[in-house]
């Protein structure tokens, strides 16, 4: 029987210590009371981040502050709590401007997560924008919220969907995506990273390029912006779309980041309280942006917790955040190298630590059902991704996606597991 807890690989240093704005692995899982827990008898280790991050207990404390001392609705009442509160939410507008490089908060809207926003531009932007003829450019690696409501907005207008294909390695093919282009190109979409590839594709080149031919750009940045800084006009971005379940904040709270003279010329997408001007029954009038869509009572909780998600990661050093998240992921190759059968999907030399696989001999579901058992949380199935599967001929893999609070200990229990699933068969 082979030895499954033998060495694995020369680990990752852990991080810069003892400075002030620095990082350290071992430091930020103090903040996490849930990575303390354990499942099925074992210490818990969360490998499912690209499904949803763990919350900081600045996050859980900022949440029940809210809800304890300050809880109201916004923007409408004439009281001091309605004040305090209307400040906070305005307070994560403009947290997320500035963590994003946009100019203004007025160019933040707030949505429930990268699939309302995508939806968002594609039934405002979209429906006012595009024609019969007209082509949309879809990688092939996109999650499926960032293909089906462009299927779904080309259907009512006319407009095409084009895949732009990709290499073996899991890249957006450049040149095809350059043959793609033309005159008919209304709008490119592009992950900031993939959610199952991990591949992070050259967004400001291929911005660049769409711009020439007049299109807009849209970019899914959902699986980015826990890994690595962003800056919105450095990368010429039209549209910016994030989810804070995915940067330690809450589930139900995102952003869209658009150009404001973009903004400033779509049509409301949803009609309420809170998006008006002047209500009658002869005409409505709708309030500025990006309050006119905002339709409703917002998540003003989920607003405050993306709020302290935003300061506590950017209370960290960010660049020895990366540095450090890409050592681990240096290791986690070369330790899941040493899985007998194990095929890794995607190997584009930009990337975040997404490490989708499959293990010969064990379906993807009964792989994530062992690793259960040991305590390691990892998703199996399509991942939203049918078509960057299908690119590899594949329905379905096992997927172990990294955050700043994994450890080499983390990569060496599932390695560890696995291989022990490996001598087990
Ligand atoms: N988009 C999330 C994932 O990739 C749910 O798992």
């Amino acid at each position: 029987m082979p030895d499954v807890s033998a060495p694995l690989v020369p680990r990752p240093s852990v991080g810069v210590q003892g400075r002030p704005g620095g990082f350290t692995a071992e430091s930020v899982r103090q903040d996490f009371p849930v990575l303390h827990r354990t499942v099925n008898g074992h210490p818990l280790v969360w490998l499912d981040n690209a499904a949803t991050t763990q919350k900081p207990r600045q996050v859980i404390e900022a949440l029940t502050a809210y809800y304890s001392t300050a809880n109201s609705n916004i923007h409408r009442g004439a009281h001091t709590m309605a004040r305090e509160a209307t400040e906070a939410y305005e307070a994560g507008r403009a947290a997320v401007a500035d963590f994003l490089g946009a100019p203004s908060p007025d160019d933040v809207v707030f949505v429930r997560g990268t699939t309302e926003a995508v939806n968002l531009v594609a039934q405002t932007w979209g429906r006012a924008h595009l024609g019969p003829g007209d082509d949309i450019l879809v990688p092939v690696l996109e999650h499926h919220s960032n293909i089906v409501p462009w299927q779904l907005i080309a259907k009512e207008t006319r407009a095409r969907v084009v895949p732009v294909p990709l290499t073996r390695n899991g890249e957006i093919d450049q040149d095809a995506y350059a043959d793609l282009l033309s005159a008919r190109t209304r709008l490119v979409v592009i992950s900031h990273a993939s959610n199952v590839l991990g591949t992070v594709p050259p967004v400001k080149e291929m911005t660049a390029l769409a711009h020439r031919y007049g299109a807009r750009v849209l970019v899914d940045g959902a699986q980015a912006v826990a890994h690595f800084p962003v800056d919105v006009l450095d990368l010429g971005a039209d549209f910016y779309a994030l989810s804070g379940h995915k940067l330690f904040a809450p589930t139900g709270i995102g952003a869209l980041y658009t150009r404001q003279e973009i903004l400033a010329g779509m049509a409301p997408w949803q009609g309420g309280g809170n998006m008006i001007e002047s209500v009658d029954f002869g005409k409505t009038t709708f309030a500025a942006v990006p309050h006119r869509m905002e339709a409703g009572t917002g998540h003003i909780s989920g607003v405050i917790g993306l709020l302290a998600a935003v300061n506590w990661l950017t209370s960290l050093d960010r660049a020895a955040v990366a540095a450090y998240e890409d050592a681990l992921m240096s290791y986690a190759l070369q330790a899941l190298a040493t899985v007998p059968g194990l095929e890794l999907i995607g190997s584009a030399p930009d990337r975040i630590a997404v490490l989708t696989f499959t293990l010969a001999g064990h379906d993807p579901a009964t792989v994530a059902d062992w690793l259960d058992r040991d305590g390691i949380a990892v998703r199996a199935g399509h991942h939203c991704a049918q078509p960057a599967l299908a690119h590899y001929g594949l329905e379905s893999a096992a997927r172990a996606s990294l955050a700043l609070y994994n450890t080499s200990d983390d990569v060496d229990r599932l390695v560890t597991s696995l291989r022990g699933l490996q001598a087990s068969a």
